[in-house]
């Protein structure tokens, strides 16, 4: 019952904060500053990076308009779930070796936890 309650407030308080056109900055946590430069989180907006909306849950290389490269295709029947992101985003490179990625991986395990459980919102 109460995790009901809570579970309703938090749709709410991000019904709002989505409208809200600082929401990206105040949702987002710190480590996800990192990922900015080349990833944007509206759907269908690729930067430098593919766009990051819905992808958690699907499989890699599926932003509509990107090109990837073909290391990365290579990896495209892989689902983007947790155990997965665990380990992309602390090692890029070692991951999926070759990909365009030019990022070296997020060091701290509470900055891939947090950046996870934001992907998780992205849809
Ligand atoms: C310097 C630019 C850059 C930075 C910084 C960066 N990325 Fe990326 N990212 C890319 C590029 C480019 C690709 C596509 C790789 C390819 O095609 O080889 C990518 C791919 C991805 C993918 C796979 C997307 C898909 O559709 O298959 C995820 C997930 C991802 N990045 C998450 C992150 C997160 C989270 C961060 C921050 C912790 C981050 N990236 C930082 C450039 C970047």
């Amino acid at each position: 019952m109460t995790s009901q309650i809570a579970a309703t407030a938090l749709a709410v308080f991000l019904l709002g904060a989505t409208t809200a056109s600082t929401a990206m900055a105040q949702e987002a946590p710190k480590a996800f500053n990192q990922c900015k430069a080349c990833h944007k989180v509206e759907a269908g907006k690729n930067g430098v990076g593919p766009s990051l909306f819905g992808i958690f849950g699907h499989k890699l290389g599926q932003a509509p308009g990107f090109k990837y490269s073909e290391a990365h295709l290579k990896f495209a029947q892989q689902t983007v779930d947790e155990p997965f992101l665990t380990k992309y985003l602390a090692d890029p490179k070692g991951t999926i070796p070759g990909n365009k990625m030019v990022f070296a991986g997020l060091k701290n395990p509470d900055d891939v936890k947090a950046v996870i459980a934001y992907l998780k919102t992205l849809k």
